[in-house]
């Protein structure tokens, strides 16, 4: 059991390891390391002498919830996941050495979940009740000299539930920063980058706001330096000016590049501006900024364009969490979730109802993602007791005006969203409100699109509500569009959310052609025909956004299953059955007909699998792109389907079940292109293990993701295996998590064992902060285990 054995010797290590030593000068530095963490009431933990016996060492993101236990009273109820909020407590001890003191210290949150409070050596530093929203505080005050320790305190309160309608997560679950400067610096968050693609070349323009802190006045250089996507210096600016003490200014800087790459889907080519201030020859900071060169515009006739060339939104919505490792930001597991995602054909994700960590932002930058970034799900209007409408006053100036300061230079972005299915939409002052918002947004950025996901467009236009929008969200309600268009022939709409169908990976419900949920049963069936009350099956979701060339594009409810909300059941189901990848990331049968509709890769899928009752009639189903698909059982020909007769966007057939194996084979222009096959598997007999990376890296935060299959004695996945497996690590890594896509399933995420779903499982190895080799076993009694090595660098 190394999960608990880690923590334990964790414990004991508190006094030597939790203790950093800050030696560079300048910049930002990853400051995720060596935290002390309990949780609890902890009276006085924000005092500088505080007894720190029992405390946990861990690194950050932490997400404390998803160790928890399932329970039918936890106070999120099921919609939150089912598992315990409370309080926490975080410490963290450091001294700077003489490099760094008398300089400027400030430290970064990229979110907390939620109502942290941070101390500095007893000094209270303020409070962010938005567990979404990255913020910045001052150390340098506070800070003791050189050699001296100081200690960081951040308290926690997520113990007022519910307040999410989905799984939050609690604790300092994304990175910190800490940022060290001269007293003169670049100001975080204000720098601006505007590119203009005109005629024969790009004009770059660059702002960043330089504060002196001091009390002197200093004469300053700023050099800009513009650096193509290959990383080369194309030019650079440099400006000289004078500042005095306690004063800002405002710097702009101009750039012309001709014949510029353009950031786009496909190629998603990015430049940067490294701007760096100068006295003499002491660079007092340097700051860099990523950005693209492209353009975008919606119209009302035919959706959106990228760089003049229109392109379909072909769409998800993301809730924050990575399955079995929570709400704890991780770089690898949302680039494995983004990477997954692309191969269905998505390119846009929208951070469904809130800001997302930066770094989300970063890889879709990189990936060739587009973005809707979401500000909120709730207003002033409650949706859960204590949720962001206690909030909503005081802060959403603050928390609007910060999620686009820190965001606008994304070229990923392309619409902000000031909120999801906001109440106020059907309320007369909502026009106002959603103009409020809107203006705030405007007030840092009029280079992208304002937007809200509304799920009444006839009640929000009847409030003025629509009207402080560029672009219109609808979601659900496909049967608006045509209407909406007719009568607004200049509005401009996206399908901000789309199907909320359900599906239980390898959950097949017969007869296939019943549209009604089978509430009897805490299964959906993997024919993807349950649908709840206000949202279509997938195929006719996509069906209405394809056929209408007005409709930008669409979002759909959801491509990853995600912890809480499992609508329509309650407890035992605790995740939410929407999306066309499970939580573990297996894709579900709905996941191949995007594929098919979203990419150009010949796809023939077949379902359901092959292991029924001799003689029962089966609704076979391939999703495809094919011309024509001929199905095969056991040699015999069973007719051949053209795909351009149906429909819908698979064919079908009725097999009566024999054992054996069934072949479709998939046509294009009259040849064979690709092929699938299901095949009757006899009892378990042993185990397989896939690693998706099997050389990771060291330092405590890169995963490998080894998928785990029971198979027959002739390699075939059993299709109800629910074997219990038992992992065991040695060497240079450790569980980080397990899973297998089961809603219901009360076993833990955190552990060393889990039991097959449907054949299958998932174990998440990480890597120690030493290199090594990691050796995994997964063995389960009477099958035939399975080894696997994994290589930490
Ligand atoms: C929508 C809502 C989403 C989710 C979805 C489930 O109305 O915006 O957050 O709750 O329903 O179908």
């Amino acid at each position: 059991m190394k999960f608990f054995k880690h923590l334990i010797i964790a414990a004991c290590l508190i006094f030597s390891a939790a203790q950093s030593t800050l030696a560079q000068s300048t910049g930002r530095i990853n400051f995720d390391q060596s935290w002390l963490f309990k949780s609890g009431q902890n009276s006085g933990a924000q005092k500088i002498n505080f007894n720190e016996k029992n405390w946990l060492l861990l690194d950050l993101p932490h997400d404390w919830s998803i160790s928890g236990k399932f329970s039918k009273n936890s106070l999120s109820g099921a919609n939150g996941g089912a598992l315990p909020g409370g309080l926490g407590w975080y410490r963290k001890h450091f001294t700077s050495e003489n490099s760094v003191f008398g300089k400027r210290l400030s430290i970064e949150f990229d979110g907390v979940y939620k109502n942290a409070q941070v101390w500095i050596n007893g000094h209270y530093l303020g409070i962010r009740p938005y567990g979404f929203s990255s913020f910045i505080y001052d150390l340098t005050p506070y800070m003791n000299p050189a050699g001296q320790t100081n200690v960081l305190a951040v308290k926690v309160d997520n113990s007022k539930q519910p307040n999410s309608r989905w799984y939050s997560g609690s604790g300092i679950f994304r990175h910190v920063w800490l940022i060290r400067n001269h007293e003169v610096q670049i100001q975080p968050w204000r720098s601006a980058i505007i590119a203009t693609i005109l005629k024969k070349n790009a004009r770059v323009n660059g702002e960043n706001w330089i504060y002196n802190h001091s009390k002197q006045n200093h004469t300053i250089t700023e050099t800009d330096d513009l650096l193509t996507p290959d990383g080369k210096v194309l030019s650079s600016n440099h400006l000289a000016f004078s500042l005095a003490g306690g004063d800002s200014i405002k710097i702009k800087t101009e750039f012309q590049v001709s014949g510029a790459a353009l950031w786009d889907v496909n190629k998603p080519n990015l430049y940067k501006i490294v701007s760096r201030l100068n006295e003499g020859k002491v660079i007092l900071d340097t700051y860099s900024q990523a950005f693209g060169i492209r353009s975008i515009n919606f119209t009302a006739d035919s959706g959106f364009y990228l760089n003049g060339r229109r392109l379909k939104i072909l769409g998800v919505c993301d809730h924050h969490d990575l399955g079995c490792l929570g709400a704890a930001f991780n770089d690898r597991a949302m680039q494995r979730k983004l990477e997954i995602l692309k191969s269905a054909g998505v390119n846009a994700i929208r951070t469904s109802h809130n800001p997302p960590a930066p770094e989300l932002l970063d890889l879709c930058d990189r990936m060739g993602l587009l973005v809707v970034d979401e500000a909120f799900d709730y207003w002033q209007v409650a949706k859960n007791p204590y949720d962001y409408h206690l909030d909503y006053a005081a802060w959403h100036v603050r928390d609007l005006s910060d999620m686009v300061l820190r965001d606008r230079n994304h070229p990923s972005i392309i619409l902000w969203s000031i909120g999801n299915e906001i109440p106020e939409q059907r309320m007369p002052e909502g026009g106002k409100m959603a103009a409020e918002l809107a203006s705030i947004v405007k007030k840092y950025d009029t280079t992208r699109f304002v937007t809200s996901a509304c799920d009444n467009i006839v009640a929000a236009d009847k409030n003025g509500f629509v009207d402080a929008l560029d672009v219109a969200g609808i979601n659900y309600h496909i049967y608006e569009y045509d209407k909406q268009h007719m009568q607004y022939p200049l509005r401009k709409f996206f399908g901000s959310e789309t199907a909320s169908a359900l599906s239980t990976r390898g959950i097949y419900h017969m007869p296939a052609d019943s549209t009604i949920l089978k509430t009897s049963d805490l299964f959906c069936s993997s024919y993807d025909n349950c649908v709840i009350e206000w949202g279509s099956s997938a195929e006719a979701g996509w069906k209405a956004v394809k056929d209408r060339d007005f409709i930008a594009g669409t979002f759909v409810w959801t491509g990853f299953d995600y912890i809480g909300e499992p609508t329509p059941y309650d407890y035992p189901a605790h995740s939410s059955y929407f999306g066309f990848i499970d939580l573990c990331g297996f894709p579900k049968d709905g996941f191949y007909m995007y594929q098919s509709q979203w990419t150009a890769k010949p796809i023939v899928h077949l379902l359901p699998h092959w292991n029924w009752t001799v003689g029962q009639l089966i609704d076979v189903w391939a999703y495809t792109n094919c011309d024509e698909v001929r199905l095969v059982l056991n040699g015999k020909p069973l007719g051949v389907k053209l795909f351009a007769d149906q429909e819908k966007f698979h064919v079908s057939w009725k097999v009566p079940f024999e054992p054996g194996k069934l072949l479709a084979v998939g046509y294009k222009n009259g040849h064979e292109v690709v092929k699938d096959s299901v095949q009757t598997a006899d009892k378990a007999f042993s185990i397989s293990t896939s690693a998706d990376r099997k050389t990771i890296h060291s330092g405590g935060q890169d995963l490998s993701f080894v998928t785990v299959r029971i198979l027959d004695k002739n390699g075939i996945q059993v299709p109800d295996a629910s074997n219990q497996i038992h992992f065991s690590v040695k060497g240079a890594g450790e569980v980080a998590g397990v899973d297998n896509g089961n809603e219901i399933s009360l076993e833990p995420f955190q552990a060393s064992e889990r039991k097959a779903f449907n054949g299958m499982a998932l174990v998440v190895i990480k890597g120690n902060h030493t290199a090594g080799l990691i050796q995994l076993e997964a063995s389960s009694p009477g099958l035939k285990s399975a080894k696997l090595d994994v290589s930490s660098k």
